[in-house]
């Protein structure tokens, strides 16, 4: 009898061909929907191997349930979604997909601080909806990246790869991590801050830690209120690490100028979420590793380590 792979989302079939000939593979097929909670349960109790998804909630429940159960591979670098204490107790390997894709969600971080910064969400909306009637001296002005000062919460991976990009646009960066980064600090020319010191002077804040219970709701009203008036936000990281409802209160009394959000605490979030009433607030469906060449490659991750696994092998990115 062959082993059970469940993948919980539709791939591209050229991501999951290769396991075909040794493992009874089968997935959520429909288009755009994440699995059902009883679907999901009911997958993993004949399953070898879960092949996740960020919006999937993998808790004790599912890992009790699941008792044939090795290996859990994500298909994102954050793992925040899976119980790993579970996993453990149950003696169930978790993967993940670091590496690959953090230059691709650098560009993207990047994408949209400028996004943001110089208002394009905005102007191109207005653009389509035939607003734009005259070039007009001071419209859509917004604030410059270059040679601003980019303050950066985790500076791990990603953090590290849009630091260095900053250097392109002469800006000065400050960091705030939990581990000091000496190396990198004097191989990139970093400065490291703590945290008070650096939403009091950078204009561009930029959240990339993981969600962990010392992450969650770090940034809140206190913190918002350190940072200039002339300041942006930006969050690619998880939405759970800031208070999002203290974000919208210093966004909309202008206590900073603009926020960047990639992620969201509900996702996707309500359409009449107060975020969404603000013209100085980018937004964007959890976009930061999407590339056609990034994704295959977290999904070839994904398979390699499910293969070894199955195998007895040992794989790579092992978080349990
Ligand atoms: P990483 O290499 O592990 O970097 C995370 C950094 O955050 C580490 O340097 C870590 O410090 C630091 N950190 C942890 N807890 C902290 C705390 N309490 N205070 C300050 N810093 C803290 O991870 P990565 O690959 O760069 O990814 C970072 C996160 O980005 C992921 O966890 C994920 O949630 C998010 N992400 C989002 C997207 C998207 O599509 N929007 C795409 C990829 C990733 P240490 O050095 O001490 O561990
Ligand atoms: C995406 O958010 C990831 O963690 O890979
Ligand atoms: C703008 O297009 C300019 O020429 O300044």
């Amino acid at each position: 009898m062959k082993k059970r792979i469940y993948i919980t989302r539709r791939l591209p079939e050229e991501a999951v061909e290769p396991l075909r000939e040794h493992y009874d593979v089968s997935m959520w097929e429909q288009e755009g929907e994440s699995v059902p909670r009883d679907v999901l349960l009911e997958e993993a109790s004949s399953a070898h191997a879960l092949w996740t998804m960020l919006s999937d909630t993998i808790d004790r429940e599912v890992f009790e349930c699941a008792t044939q159960l090795e290996v859990v591979s994500n298909l994102a670098v954050g793992y925040n979604n899976i119980d790993l204490n579970a996993a453990k107790e149950h003696g169930v390997i978790v993967t993940n997909t670091p590496d690959v894709l953090t230059e691709t969600t650098a560009d993207l971080t990047f994408g949209l601080m400028m996004m943001t910064a110089r208002r394009l969400g905005e102007a191109e909306r207005d653009l389509r909806a035939g607003e734009w009637k005259s070039w007009l001296p001071m419209g859509y002005v917004g604030m410059d990246l270059y040679q601003a000062k980019l303050g950066i919460i985790g500076m791990g991976r990603i953090g590290e790869a849009v630091a260095r990009r900053a250097r392109g646009f002469d800006m000065e960066v400050l960091y705030h991590n939990r581990t000091r980064r000496h190396e990198s600090e004097s191989m990139y020319g970093f400065t490291y801050a703590e945290l008070d010191e650096l939403l009091a002077q950078s204009d561009f804040v930029v959240v990339l830690a993981p969600l962990t219970d010392e992450t969650r709701g770090m940034l809140g009203a206190e913190e918002f209120a350190k940072m200039k008036e002339t300041s942006i936000f930006i969050n690619v990281a998880r939405g759970e690490i800031i208070d999002e409802q203290a974000l919208y209160e210093a966004l909309k009394s202008k206590k900073i100028w603009g926020a960047g959000l990639d992620v969201f605490t509900k996702e996707p979030i309500d359409l009449d979420h107060p975020l969404l009433t603000l013209p100085n607030v980018t937004t964007l469906p959890h976009i930061g590793s999407a590339s056609i060449r990034t994704r295959l490659a977290m999904m070839a991750l994904n398979r390699d380590a499910i293969a070894n696994v199955l195998e007895g092998k040992e794989p790579k990115n092992r978080l349990t």
